[in-house]
């Protein structure tokens, strides 16, 4: 390996990080804990397939990828041509792992009451901080997928924009009652929602299933609705590509993602207990060490999902060599963009994305981040997701091991 990206960017680095360090700090973090996952008990993973052509991938912790499961909802009817009963609109807010949900419930949503609904704009944490929806994920992608299912316009219909919506605050994963009972009648008389969901307590494990169609159209929502638009595919690509041939002689081009950022391990809510006194956070030395037990070995590759370096997460180069951050691995041409301050929800999507590609996915911090991430390796057979608090050898997590995840519902 002849040239440390490390070294070329040191002096970049100095100078911006201190540019971004304020703005980090000022950013609030709090809702990101709001999650709780019930706590993993001691049930093994029963046994995990084999395929007959990745033998080494059978030792340690590296397992091959599940043999992929088979979607198990059929695809919701199509309404046709249909007259809307009116219109909803809503935005995507606080990051790619809480729009996974806020799509899925707009989509339940407008699928119960035929409403049509407005493709959303993107709100960032700071007030001001607006992006069209085309500037993260594939529009078209998006309204093809779901077309017929319900339907969608990409902007407000002119008679609509001076009228004002009904705010509709909405808990996450709406039951169908609750939609009929608090939703419909205010839809009904003003036909023009603006839905906020809210997250009260995150609840990611599947449950009894009571309405086919609209359980199948919160898979193909959650699952199959939303791609990051080209250019983020690309950046995430050379940073999976980068990761997979940085260190090939001896990792055989396989890497860890482990979600952990500094600025999110300092908030204090990380040192209250989850329910069952399960813990939200793992520091960064805590982290190393599981990586150890686990079973990774000192030459493994590893991503972190920070962005800049802290001294904070030297216990883990020292352990881990191989250890990169974003600094180190988005192309150089797109620094600025995805890098200058304000970006932090491009980051999150490219961090989002990463680790739902890595060859097994370790949380530090036991959010919502973890949840969405676990759903989306389920769904694509990549079901390495170790926790600290599972038993050992696997470490797996619960997630998977008792198949308590929704995603499960939709993947079997
Ligand atoms: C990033 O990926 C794109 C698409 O695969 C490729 O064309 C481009 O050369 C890559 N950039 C870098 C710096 O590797
Ligand atoms: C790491 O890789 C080097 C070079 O390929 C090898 O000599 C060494 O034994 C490896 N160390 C471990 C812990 O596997």
């Amino acid at each position: 390996m002849a040239v440390d990206p490390r070294q070329i960017l040191a002096a970049f680095l100095t100078i911006s990080m201190f540019a971004m360090l304020g703005n980090m700090i000022k950013r609030d973090h709090f809702d990101y804990f709001l999650t709780t996952i019930q706590v993993q008990s001691a049930v093994r993973f029963e046994e995990i397939k084999i395929s007959a052509t990745s033998a080494p991938l059978n030792k340690g912790p590296w397992k091959p990828e599940n043999q992929q499961l088979k979607q198990c909802w059929t695809r919701p009817l199509s309404k046709g041509r249909w007259q809307s009963n009116g219109l909803i609109s809503f935005s995507l807010t606080n990051g790619p792992d809480r729009h996974v949900s806020q799509i899925a419930d707009a989509v339940v949503i407008a699928r119960y009451l035929g409403a049509t609904l407005v493709l959303p704009d993107i709100r960032g944490r700071e007030p001001g901080q607006k992006r069209n929806f085309q500037d993260m994920y594939d529009a078209e992608k998006f309204m093809r997928t779901l077309d017929g299912v319900i339907n969608i316009v990409k902007e407000l219909p002119p008679e609509a924009v001076s009228r004002t919506p009904a705010v509709v605050r909405v808990p996450n994963r709406p039951t169908e009652d609750f939609i009929a009972k608090n939703i419909e009648p205010i839809f009904r008389s003003i036909g023009y929602l603006r839905l906020a969901t809210y997250f009260p307590s995150i609840n990611l494990k599947s449950r009894e299933k009571k309405n086919a169609d609209l359980d199948s159209s919160a898979c193909l929502a959650m699952f199959g609705s939303l791609e990051l638009n080209l250019e983020i595919q690309e950046v995430v690509g050379n940073m999976t590509e980068r990761l997979r041939t940085l260190n090939r002689k001896s990792s055989d081009g396989r890497f860890v993602a482990v979600d952990l950022r500094t600025d999110v391990l300092e908030k204090k809510v990380c040192n209250q207990k989850g329910i069952e006194g399960r813990r939200f956070c793992y520091n960064a030395r805590e982290i190393a060490e599981f990586l150890k037990k686990a079973g990774f070995d000192g030459n493994t590759t590893i991503y972190l999902t920070q962005t800049w370096w802290h001294e904070s997460l030297n216990v883990i180069r020292e352990m881990y060599p191989y250890t990169y951050i974003k600094d180190d691995l988005i192309p150089a041409n797109k620094k600025g963009e995805f890098l200058k301050p304000g970006s932090a929800e491009l980051q999150r999507a490219l961090d989002f994305y990463v680790c739902t590609q890595s060859d097994a996915f370790v949380p530090a911090v036991f959010g919502l981040f973890y949840g969405n991430v676990a759903g989306k390796r389920i769904a694509s057979g990549r079901t390495q997701v170790l926790v600290p608090t599972s038993p050992p050898p696997d470490f797996l997590s619960s997630f998977v091991s008792k198949k308590s995840h929704l995603a499960y519902s939709c993947y079997c």
